[in-house]
């Protein structure tokens, strides 16, 4: 019998690579936590990505819906929708997401970026950076593409983890209390926000998504809510990892950080290289429609499928040298975005903060050290990276 391969035990969450090639020299094989069947080798990956309706987005909903949950309009959402539905949801938000948006954006994360970095090396000592900094700018950024007040910018972060936290497990009663408490708190938020737009447009992201597409199609009200909702676990956490684990990276590579330093339009590449090696989307899950095989394995209908990108991105028939960073990698044929029909919304927006927030902090530093204690990474497997990053900045 094979050995209980554990993704969730506290040796693999520290560090799930020795694993992750464990499971791509063996192939799909069932894990815990539950039985799920992991996917780790490129190949598989992407075919499973690719195949929405042998391996199915929409059984996720119910994770959003546990018994002591009446109403999460997360449930409804366009990660959670198959095709056709998801193409038609997709087509009509995609343009939000498009480069005139992100134009209009650019200049003012940037300013975000620069006082954060400002704030970050007048601070004495060392700083934690996911507080400091990977936090502040993408809960800052959502806040400006709600159109929200800038007041209201810390309830985002508050509720983009409860958002996360539901399907995650265990919950105590008062905190189930709070977390209802929550849903309700953000969709009276986000409908006064609708209710504004309606009745005075701007150029933001609500007043967009309420205008008919160009075929005159519009959102219910409903799908406009859930796709508000979705944006808050989607575009906090993982942005929050990618600044994170950057910092991290560069920490035990001075060498990297010395040439990026010195060359900045290495950012880009430090950014994909960084997507690939350490990837805050760490995995996707599916659920099959039907009794299948994959690979050579069969798989009974209504199996769970965790598809390891974080795996796939380590896999040494893609990328050669794949346990190395190398910032003369070319290209960006990772998955770190996902791929097919879900592939991230928001990539672009994500690697824009991501390279604003370099550009603003990398060439204020002279150095920087990172504290020896153990790094405590998040207990997640959708997505990967530090809750704290004690750095100590040398200002240049
Ligand atoms: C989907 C990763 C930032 C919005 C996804 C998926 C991945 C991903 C892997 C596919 C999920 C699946 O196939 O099940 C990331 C990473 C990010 C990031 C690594 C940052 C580094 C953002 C941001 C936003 C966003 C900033 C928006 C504010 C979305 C949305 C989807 C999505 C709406 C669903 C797309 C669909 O189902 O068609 N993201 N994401 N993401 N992401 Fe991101």
């Amino acid at each position: 019998m094979q050995p209980t391969l554990d993704l969730m035990s506290p040796e693999t969450r520290a560090n799930p690579y020795p694993l992750y090639a464990e499971l791509r020299r063996t192939g799909i094989r069932q894990v815990e936590p539950g039985g799920m069947w992991a996917v780790s080798r490129y190949e598989d990956v992407a075919a499973v990505l690719k195949d929405p309706r042998r391996f199915s987005s929409e059984g996720l909903a119910r994770g959003f819906l546990p018994p002591w949950i009446q109403r999460n309009p997360t449930a409804q959402s366009l990660v959670v929708k198959d095709p056709p539905e998801h193409a038609r949801l997709r087509g009509r938000v995609a343009r939000a997401f498009g480069p005139a948006a992100l134009a209009v954006l650019e200049p003012e994360i940037r300013a975000i970026a620069h006082e954060l970095t400002q704030r970050l090396l007048h601070a004495d000592g060392e700083v934690d950076f996911v507080e400091a900094f990977a936090l502040r700018l993408p809960v800052r950024v959502l806040g400006l593409l709600f159109g929200l007040e800038a007041d209201e910018y810390p309830k985002l972060k508050g509720w983009a983890d409860d958002l996360v936290s539901i399907p995650a497990g265990q919950h105590p009663p008062e905190e189930q209390a709070r977390i209802r408490q929550s849903l309700v708190d953000m969709e009276r938020c986000f409908e006064d926000l609708i209710e504004a737009r309606r009745s005075a447009p701007e150029h933001d992201l609500v007043s967009e998504l309420i205008r008919p597409g160009e075929d005159g199609s519009v959102l219910t009200h409903e799908e406009l809510i859930s796709f508000l909702f979705s944006l808050l676990p989607a575009g906090v956490e993982t942005t929050v990892y990618l600044l994170a684990n950057t910092m991290y990276v560069l920490s035990d590579r001075p060498d990297d950080f010395a040439r990026v330093r010195a060359d900045m339009r290495l950012v880009p590449r430090l950014i994909e290289e960084v997507l690939r090696f350490e990837p805050p989307g760490h995995s996707s899950l599916r659920i099959t429609t039907e009794e299948t095989e994959l690979a050579g394995v069969h798989l009974p209908r209504g199996a769970v499928v965790v598809v390891l990108l974080a795996s796939a991105l380590r896999d040494e028939r893609q990328f050669p040298g794949a346990d190395r960073i190398d910032l003369a990698r070319g290209g960006s044929s990772h998955m770190a975005f996902g791929h097919g029909i879900h592939f991230c919304l928001g990539a672009m927006l994500a690697r824009l903060e991501a390279r604003l927030g370099l550009e603003a902090l990398l060439p204020r530093l002279q150095g920087f050290t990172r504290s020896p204690v153990p790094i405590d990474w998040s207990r997640s497997l959708i997505a990967r990276g530090p809750l704290a990053l004690p750095l100590k900045f040398s200002p240049a």
